[in-house]
């Protein structure tokens, strides 16, 4: 049986890093995973309790429904989740979409620190979403821009430890009591 994955990038950029990212942690994988980066954040009315969910809030708790697991890989915009990523996530606060599902949280900059605050931030979000992760479910990512040429991750250690998130992410399923 196929194991879907959803990535989702905290950034709308055509050229993003993060996205970069996420589309090279989909060739990590095993064959038997099917990994879909999510196409739509910037679809997301903005959050406020008792509004329906438009058809771009359905295709993001659908996405997520389908997916044994989640990977999402942010920037860091002055010092925090990016509004889009964290209005997204406010969605699925009353539907629980995200409850008991394994997800690993990635930051990435340019600078020096990786999105560490943004990551800390994200981690608190996802702690409140009862989100399933253990103490190797984040990864922070620092000085981003040479870590990648061409479109792809290319530094071996970055690699590294892109695909210790995916084998956690796995192991993660594979101990899970909820069936997604
Ligand atoms: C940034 N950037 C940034 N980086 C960081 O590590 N901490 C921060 O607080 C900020 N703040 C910030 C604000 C604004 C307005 C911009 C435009 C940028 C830099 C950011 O990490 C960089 O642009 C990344 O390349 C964005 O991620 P993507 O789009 O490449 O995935």
């Amino acid at each position: 049986k196929k194991i879907n994955i959803l990535g989702i990038s905290g950034s709308l950029r055509a050229d993003s890093t993060n996205t970069i990212i996420l589309a090279s942690i989909g060739e990590l994988f095993p064959e038997h995973v099917s990994f879909k980066i999510f196409q739509g954040l910037d679809k997301i009315p903005h959050f406020s309790p008792g509004l329906d969910d438009t058809e771009g809030v359905k295709k993001f708790k659908d996405a997520i429904q389908h997916a044994a697991a989640v990977i999402i890989c942010t920037p860091e915009y002055a010092y925090g989740v990016p509004g889009t990523l964290k209005n997204a996530l406010d969605w699925t606060v009353g539907t629980g979409d995200l409850n008991q599902k394994p997800v690993a949280a990635i930051s990435a900059s340019p600078l020096n620190l990786g999105g560490d605050k943004a990551l800390a931030s994200l981690l608190l979000t996802l702690t409140a979403l009862g989100t399933n992760r253990n103490e190797s479910s984040a990864l922070s990512i620092a000085n981003v821009k040479r870590k990648i040429e061409s479109g792809k991750v290319t530094d071996p250690e970055t690699i590294a430890a892109l695909q210790a998130q995916c084998d956690n992410l796995l192991k993660l399923i594979a101990e899970s009591a909820a069936d997604f």
